[in-house]
C-alpha cells in the first residue's frame, strides 16, 4: 500500500476555498485533484500554488483528442510539476502511447519523475444503454476489460475505475498497475449521488493503490480531522 493512499477532490470553484483546503489537508494527504472547475475558473496559477504549497498534484483533465494535441498538453502538465493525470482510453492507443511518451520525454528533460498518467475507462455515468447508443455492442464489464487491455499494451501505469471493478481488473492487469478509485464512502452508502461505493478500507482490501474522496473530506465540519480519520481506518 502507499504511505498515504488518500487522494483529495478538490471540487470548489472558490480559489481562496481550495488555497484554504489545500493549505489544511497538504501535510494529512497523499494528493490533492484538481478537475475541469477549478482548473476553469483559476487555471495553471492554482496547480503551481497549491504544488509549491508542498502538495501532491493530480491534474484530473480527461484528455481525448488526437495523439500529436494530447501528448502536447500532457507535456504542459509536466512542465506544471503534477504527480497524476489522467487521459481517456477511448481514445485509443496511438493516443494512449503518444501521452505517456510525452509524459516520460519531458519529465526526463527537466529532470523530474515521471508523473503517473492514468487511463479512464467507461465514466460510471454511463450504463449498458448509453454504450449501445454509442454503436458498442459489449456488455460494459468487457469494455472496461477491452479498455483496461488497451491501456496495458500502449503502456500506461494506472487507471482510474469503479472500485468494484478492481477485483476483476486486478485479475489481469501486471501487478504493479495502479488502480484509482473515486465512489469512496467512509460511513457506507447513502446520503449523495455516488450509488455503488465502498468504505476506504474495504476498497483497498479489494486491491485499489488511491483512493479519491471528495465530499467527505472537504465538506465535513472539520476536513483535516476526516481526512485523519480515514487514514487512521486503514491502519
Ligand atoms: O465527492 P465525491 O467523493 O463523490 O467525489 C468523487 C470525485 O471523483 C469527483 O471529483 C468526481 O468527479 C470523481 N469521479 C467519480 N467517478 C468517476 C470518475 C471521477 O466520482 N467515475
Amino acid at each position: 500500500m502507499v504511505s498515504n493512499p488518500i487522494i483529495v477532490a478538490m471540487d470548489v470553484a472558490e480559489v481562496d476555498e481550495a488555497r484554504r483546503l489545500s493549505a489544511e489537508l497538504a501535510p494529512v494527504v497523499g494528493a490533492i485533484k484538481i478537475g475541469k472547475e477549478l482548473f476553469v475558473t483559476s487555471g495553471p496559477a492554482i496547480v503551481r500554488e497549491l504544488r509549491a504549497a508542498g502538495a501532491n498534484i493530480f491534474l484530473d483533465l480527461k484528455f481525448h483528442d488526437i495523439p500529436n494535441t494530447v501528448a502536447k498538453a500532457v507535456a504542459a502538465a509536466v512542465r506544471l510539476d503534477v504527480q497524476m493525470l489522467t487521459i481517456h482510453t477511448s481514445g485509443g492507443v496511438d493516443m494512449m502511447r503518444a501521452a505517456e511518451e510525452a509524459a516520460q520525454k519531458e519529465a526526463s528533460h527537466l529532470g523530474l519523475p515521471a508523473p503517473l498518467l492514468l487511463g479512464v475507462t467507461v465514466l460510471t455515468s454511463m450504463d449498458e444503454a448509453n454504450l449501445r447508443e454509442l454503436g458498442i455492442e459489449r456488455g460494459l464489464t468487457d469494455q472496461v476489460e477491452h479498455l483496461a487491455d488497451l491501456a496495458v499494451k500502449a503502456g500506461l501505469r494506472g487507471l482510474v475505475c469503479s472500485p468494484l471493478e478492481v477485483p476483476m481488473l486486478r485479475k489481469r492487469l501486471p501487478k504493479d498497475f495502479a488502480l484509482v478509485t473515486p465512489g469512496i464512502r467512509p460511513a457506507g452508502p447513502g446520503g449523495d449521488d455516488q450509488k455503488r461505493t465502498m468504505t476506504p478500507k474495504e476498497a483497498i482490501a479489494a486491491g485499489s493503490t488511491w483512493l479519491v474522496i471528495g465530499r467527505p473530506i472537504y465538506a465535513a465540519a472539520n476536513p483535516k480531522a476526516a481526512a485523519q480519520a480515514i487514514l487512521a481506518s486503514l491502519a
